[in-house]
């Protein structure tokens, strides 16, 4: 493990799960490019909840599949329903840090198809829940947290259990899988801030194998 070879600090969050401080820092700035790139193609929207209600964070997708979200419910979709197009590919970079910190976590050969861009204004948050839309629940989530750090909610496998609060800032990588693949996750509401590279904005990447 090269995790400790550097100022990166590798935060256990229970069997199966982890936070790879800093992991993505050193590409940052390209991820930060490639999330441009992909809003010029597929925009960042407020999609809506089952139940009617706009989402805080405004998102959008990259790769072969994208999480969506509408009156209809929760699903993967090759098209994106905002252009009629196909989304954007996932830039090489997004996987390759992707698939180097699942491996630092314990998850080899992870193969994503999918990357949910997350787009965080003030007050925007995401509020407990389970990621489960995915066929493939053998294979683990990774998340990148760029510009303005936020407080991740880390909870265990019921609704009920006690939420720990973790700073996640830029260049952060969150890794859960196996045991904790269902883990109940949420971020608190932002705090505005001004970030050198992201200004008043978070984004975070949410990469996975959907099938
Ligand atoms: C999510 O759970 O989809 C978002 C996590 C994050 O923004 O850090
Ligand atoms: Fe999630």
């Amino acid at each position: 493990m090269d995790l400790f070879a550097d100022e990166r600090r590798a935060v256990a969050l229970g069997p199966g799960a982890v936070l790879l401080g800093g992991f993505a820092l050193p590409v940052a700035e390209g991820l930060m490019a490639g999330i441009e790139a992909v809003g010029r193609v597929a925009p960042f929207r407020h999609m809506v909840t089952p139940g009617g209600k706009a989402m805080s964070v405004a998102m959008t997708n990259c790769g072969a599949w994208g999480w969506i979200s509408d009156r209809a419910g929760y699903r993967y979709q090759g098209v994106d329903p905002l252009t009629g197009g196909a989304w954007p590919a996932m830039p090489q970079g997004f996987e390759t840090v992707a698939v180097e910190a699942a491996a630092a976590a314990g998850y080899a050969g992870f193969a994503p198809d999918a990357c949910l861009v997350n787009r965080y204004a003030p007050g925007a948050r995401m509020a407990p829940h389970q990621d489960r839309d995915e066929a493939d629940l053998g294979a683990p989530i990774v998340s990148v947290s760029l510009g303005l750090s936020a407080t991740f909610l880390w909870g265990g496998l019921s609704r009920g259990d006690r939420l720990r609060r973790h700073g996640l800032h830029h260049g952060d990588v969150v890794v859960w899988g196996g045991p904790a693949r269902l883990a109940f996750h949420g971020v608190a509401p932002l705090q505005p801030g001004d970030h050198p590279a992201a200004g008043a904005l978070r984004y975070n990447l949410t990469f996975r194998k959907t099938r």
